[in-house]
């Protein structure tokens, strides 16, 4: 293997640049060319390659978002689109590919893998941390705080106006972030996919809360409740402001809604994610020169770990129910 290339994916997560720039410099290090490639697949098929250097890479460990841009390619979901994409990879003289991106992401790899036989690394990037064997994705530790530092915002203005309020948390399919922060930020009610609370559940809980003197309430929702996100982005509604509604109604108090958003995916990663992202990038690099196949890097008890992109996306990541019940007595 002589020229690799790199590229993130899907939605951006904190920590992506750290992650390129271990790979750009491990590679380098490693007497490999690397090449970056801009705007994710996308890329691969519209040929935005070029060559990266140490100093491509300099004064970006700190900075959110990719500097190689990221996208979510349609091209790229029909065969015609990866064989042109192989295509376009070949005569880039690339030998293996180190693509840094969530679930969908590491899909379009392995499919690229086993239908055009080119190598492919996969670090884990997203802030929903929904991928199988790797206990943390990049950029979930640094949405997780983004997160927790909103809730402390609006539980100022909750307590001053003694109102509740509904706080949408991002998380398509998956209650990881919305779990993590809610026990940090100390909500009232985690309302996530893998356990969602009836209206009744959580207007007894609020009812008795302000019983006994509770200034305010804070209920997180993830968005992958009701389900629809997942089968269409457009038609997404948020699920946050009927919850609201009907919580108004039933507990007659004001109710209002956040939806945190996009605000998530951005600021300066944390330095665990600046760390995961380093370990993580150089050993996707190791994990091309060893020669390893359709593979994924991964961290399990603090120690780097590579598994296969098929186990990876087949294990669906266990949430922690201890936490999800330490969240419930905590708050009662
Ligand atoms: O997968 C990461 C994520 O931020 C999800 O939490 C969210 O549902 C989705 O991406 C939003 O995607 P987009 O930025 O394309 O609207």
């Amino acid at each position: 293997m002589k020229r690799i290339g790199v590229l993130t994916s899907g939605g951006d997560a904190p920590g992506m640049n750290a992650a390129i720039r271990a790979v750009v410099r491990n590679g380098i290090y490693k007497k490999l060319e690397v090449m970056g490639i801009r705007h994710g697949f996308l890329g691969t098929i519209k040929n935005t390659y070029h060559k990266m250097v140490r100093g491509s890479v300099a004064d970006i460990i700190h900075r959110g978002g990719t500097v190689l841009q990221t996208a979510r390619c349609d091209e790229f979901l029909s065969p015609a689109g990866r064989a042109q994409a192989a295509e376009n990879i070949r005569k880039a003289g690339i030998d293996g590919l180190v693509i840094i991106g969530g679930d969908g992401s590491m899909r379009g790899a392995q499919l690229l893998e086993q239908e055009q036989d080119i190598p492919v690394a996969c670090v884990p990037a997203t802030i929903d941390n929904d991928v199988g064997r790797t206990d943390f994705c990049i950029g979930f530790d640094t949405a997780m705080n983004t997160v927790i530092d909103a809730v402390n915002k609006i539980r100022d203005t909750a307590t001053s106006h003694e109102r509740i309020f509904v706080v949408e948390v991002m998380g398509r399919q998956r209650g990881f972030l919305t779990l993590h922060a809610g026990l940090a930020a100390g909500a009232e009610s985690i309302v996530i996919p893998e356990r969602p609370l009836s209206i009744d559940d959580i207007c007894k809980k609020l009812e008795h809360g302000f019983k006994r003197g509770k200034k305010h309430s804070i209920i997180m929702v993830a968005e992958g409740v009701g389900g629809d996100f997942q089968v269409n982005r457009d038609l997404y509604q948020s699920k946050a402001f009927s919850l609201a509604e009907d919580i108004s109604r039933q507990v007659g108090r004001e109710t209002r809604v956040i939806i945190l958003g996009h605000l998530q995916r951005g600021g300066n990663p944390s330095a665990r994610d600046r760390i995961l992202a380093s370990r993580m990038g150089a050993h996707a690099v190791d994990l091309l020169l060893a020669g390893e196949k359709s593979v994924m890097s991964g961290v399990v008890h603090e120690q780097l770990v590579h598994t296969s992109i098929e186990l990876a996306l087949a294990e669906e990541p266990a949430l922690n129910k201890e936490m999800l019940e330490l969240a419930h007595i905590l708050s009662l």
